[in-house]
């Protein structure tokens, strides 16, 4: 396990000794059969947090996500989304392996897009020989686009856009809450057009794991079957939702310390000559960079990094993204800063 500065994900986070309490002091039952109390308060807090009639818990964000998936596309449908979008590019390829769906990607660096470019993934002709489009996957924070958040008005383009189309639409809002801090709206306003919504617990909001897929009745026996069909069914999950709950209490209004984190190591990361930052103002808690004096070779440089006790994710072959998190204070920050400048001047010897 890496015990250093950790910039990997907002997923390394540890449970605070409060919410460690918290899942200790849960009340327990049998969630598959629903007799769970904490997961059922879980469903319900978050159901109408984000404007929503029902809410399920699950396992991961990934399999709430291909509930989702499954839940609106019939085999052989297609599904838009942004090229660099979490389903489309690190679910394994599962809308195709469990709902049988092929996703049509928009090219969009931001991971934003607008109407325009869902209209223009639609097929014509229509016939028995086309795939039918069904659904429209958005994620609110984008993460590989440099975690922007969207703005409401360009949500409320593309829900327009699916009326108009008859598609059906899904947030990936695995980190909804980030974006709801950055642009001072609140979950339900962001999820309103959206026929499901995943929320994950175990990023920004520093839970160990689990996420909630939100719906309407329409579609929850439907949902219920899949979350089976999967194994997503659990057993005393309570201990999960409580750290869940405990984050909605405790861990949304600090996200904004995250965002400021994330400005003061991009600002930091800009002085230096070795580094390229791609999004000098973050919207929420990622920085994009680059390495980019020649002959400095990223792994080289990476593995630097890990020895002087940080930690990046390489998403490129000399692009790095840096994500703050709980487990990051602005002192770690600088820190950080420091180590980088003097692993700069260390590598300008070799070069
Ligand atoms: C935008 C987004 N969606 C979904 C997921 C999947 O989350 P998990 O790996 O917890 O299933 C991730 C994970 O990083 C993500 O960044």
């Amino acid at each position: 396990m890496f015990s250093g500065i950790d910039f990997m994900s907002d997923t390394v986070t540890q449970p605070t000794e409060a919410m460690k309490r918290a899942m200790c002091d849960a009340r327990l039952g049998d969630e598959q059969k629903r007799e769970d109390p904490t997961t059922l308060a879980l469903e319900e807090r978050v159901a109408a947090l984000l404007g929503k009639e029902r809410a399920l818990f699950f396992p991961s964000a990934t399999m709430a996500n291909e509930v989702a998936i499954l839940t609106h596309c019939e085999r052989g449908a297609e599904l838009v989304a942004a090229e660099n979008s979490h389903i489309f590019f690190a679910e394994a390829g599962a809308p195709s392996v469990w709902a049988g769906a092929q996703a049509r990607t928009i090219e969009t660096e931001s991971g934003i897009f607008s109407g325009d470019a869902i209209r223009s993934k639609m097929r014509f002709p229509r016939g028995p020989g086309f795939p039918v489009c069904q659904l429209v996957v958005v994620e609110n924070t984008t993460n590989m686009g440099g975690g922007r958040a969207w703005e409401l008005h360009e949500l409320q383009d593309v829900w327009e856009t699916c009326r108009s189309l008859g598609l059906k639409s899904h947030l990936d809002g695995s980190r909804l809450f980030n974006a709801g801090v950055a642009t001072g709206r609140s979950p339900a306003e962001l999820a309103y057009g959206f026929d499901s919504v995943t929320l994950c617990l175990s990023k920004g909001l520093g839970c160990a794991a689990g996420a909630v897929l939100a719906f309407s009745n329409a579609v929850e026996p439907i949902v219920r079957r899949w979350k089976q069909c999967m194994g997503g069914s659990l057993r005393q999950s309570g201990m999960l939702a409580a750290a869940g709950l405990y984050a909605l209490d405790h861990h949304i209004e600090r996200l904004k310390d995250d965002h400021a984190n994330a400005q003061v190591l991009a600002d930091g990361l800009k002085r230096l000559e070795s580094i390229e930052v791609e999004n000098a103002y973050p919207s929420t808690n990622m920085v994009f960079f680059r390495t980019r004096r020649e002959g400095l070779f990223p792994t080289q440089w990476a593995e630097a990094c890990l020895r002087k006790g940080v930690r990046f994710s390489q998403v490129g072959e000399n692009r790095f993204r840096a994500v703050t998190h709980l487990g990051i204070n602005e002192e770690d920050v600088q820190k950080s800063i420091h180590i980088l400048k003097e692993i700069e001047n260390a590598l300008r010897g070799l070069t």
